[in-house]
């Protein structure tokens, strides 16, 4: 019998589930995407298997694995996770498995970096490559978007994408979000964000084409909402699908805007997408001076506002850093779920960390045995040491 001493006593927002589709999150905390780039020709590695395993038994409802490919010259770097080929697939599932066993939901964030590909990892310089790359035997590749405008000086010169090109992308797009539910994943996102591929077609700063697919909103919206649709016809229809924007561009002037942001995800909604995960900025170029302050929480007003304007569920993310934090964003209808990126790799338990703090599990008594059962034994004559 649970000790009644250490049974929760506070309903916790952040602790109350969520039934999205046929997807139960038992907790409102998600990881966000990281990549690692640890990756080999796009294949998990055992630091993925690591680095994921650690979240799942440090409780998060819901465990996105990084960036994906979709095709190889999709990448950032030469260290991204791909999702290209069934090899790609099968090397995901131990980590899934192990995932689900902690009774977590895998996710899977799609992806094509665009014209932000064939850069460096962070720690190689993470600018565009060069000599030293070369050395490694890493060169750079073509990158492709909607116009050929680099990133920022001295950044690859994209080549623009024909319409027929587009179409090919779209279907890589269908064919990871068929290998993502292969491979056993429950939730899927789109990454339409942080100036990559599709943000660079909804975006004025990057996308300057005179085609159906460039000028106004409505034409700079179609291909990543085409995307959205062809995804969610091939994600099974009792699977969350969710889609990762920059809710504004965070330039000085002009760009996409949150306004923009909620027309777009009115539209997504219309398309079937279930969750808008909020982000902002990242398109590039001189024009990337930040006009939002990086304070705690400074995208979860995105979230709000799209929640509200647009009606459909929304993630926040961006220093989300406490408990309380996280408890006070639900609790004010700012958003639905909360994710975390930089502050679980400070502490991977910080899901469990915060049960305690918030008394929604003192007793320990949702960790895995292996630990909780010990943990629940020396609580009970546990004096701290100041
Ligand atoms: C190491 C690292 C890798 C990241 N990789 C991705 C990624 O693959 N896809 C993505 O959309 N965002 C990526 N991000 C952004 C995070 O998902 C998150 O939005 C951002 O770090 C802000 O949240 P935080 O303040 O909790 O770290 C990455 C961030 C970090 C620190």
């Amino acid at each position: 019998m649970p000790d009644s001493s250490l049974a929760a006593t506070v309903e916790a927002r952040l602790f109350q589930p969520l039934t999205v589709r046929g997807v139960t999150f038992k907790n409102r905390i998600v990881i966000a995407p990281m990549c690692q780039y640890s990756a080999e020709d796009g294949l998990a590695t055992d630091w993925h298997f690591a680095h994921h395993s650690g979240f799942a038994i440090g409780g998060a409802a819901c465990i996105f694995f990084e960036a994906a490919a979709v095709e190889p010259r999709g990448r950032i770097s030469y260290g991204d996770l791909g999702i290209w080929s069934d090899a790609h697939r099968d090397a995901l599932k131990p980590i899934i498995r192990f995932i689900k066993d902690q009774g977590a939901a895998p996710a899977i964030q799609i992806a094509h970096a665009g014209r932000k590909a064939s850069i460096q990892r962070p720690w190689d310089g993470n600018g565009p490559m060069d000599g030293s790359d070369a050395s490694r035997g890493e060169l750079p590749w073509e990158v492709v978007a909607p116009s050929s405008v680099p990133t920022a000086d001295g950044w690859l010169m994209p080549a623009e994408l024909t319409p027929a090109e587009m179409a090919e992308i779209k279907s890589r797009f269908v064919d990871a979000a068929r290998r993502s539910h292969e491979a056993g994943f429950e939730v899927l996102e789109v990454h339409g964000a942080h100036g990559y591929l599709l943000h660079s077609f909804l975006s004025p700063i990057s996308n300057f084409r005179t085609d159906d697919f460039g000028g106004d909103r409505v034409n700079r919206m179609r291909f990543p909402l085409e995307v959205a649709a062809a995804v969610r016809e091939a994600w099974p229809a009792d699977k969350p699908l969710f889609y990762r924007i920059s809710s504004t561009d965070s330039v000085e002037e002009g760009g996409w805007q949150l306004e923009d942001s909620v027309a777009f995800a009115h539209e997504l909604k219309a398309r079937g997408i279930d969750v808008v995960d909020c982000s902002s900025g990242g398109i590039g170029g001189s024009a990337t001076a930040l006009r939002i302050p990086r304070e705690p929480g400074f995208q979860v007003p995105f979230a709000e506002a799209i929640r509200r304007d647009a009606d459909i569920a929304t993630m926040a993310v961006g220093l989300i850093l406490t408990p309380k934090q996280a408890e006070a964003i639900l609790e004010a209808g700012q958003a639905d779920l909360i994710a975390i990126a930089r502050e679980a790799l400070y502490d991977p338990f910080w899901p469990r960390h915060a049960a305690y703090a918030l008394d929604a599990d003192p007793g320990f008594e949702d960790w895995p045995d292996q630990y909780g059962w010990w943990l629940a034994r020396r609580e009970k004559g546990l004096v701290r040491p100041d």
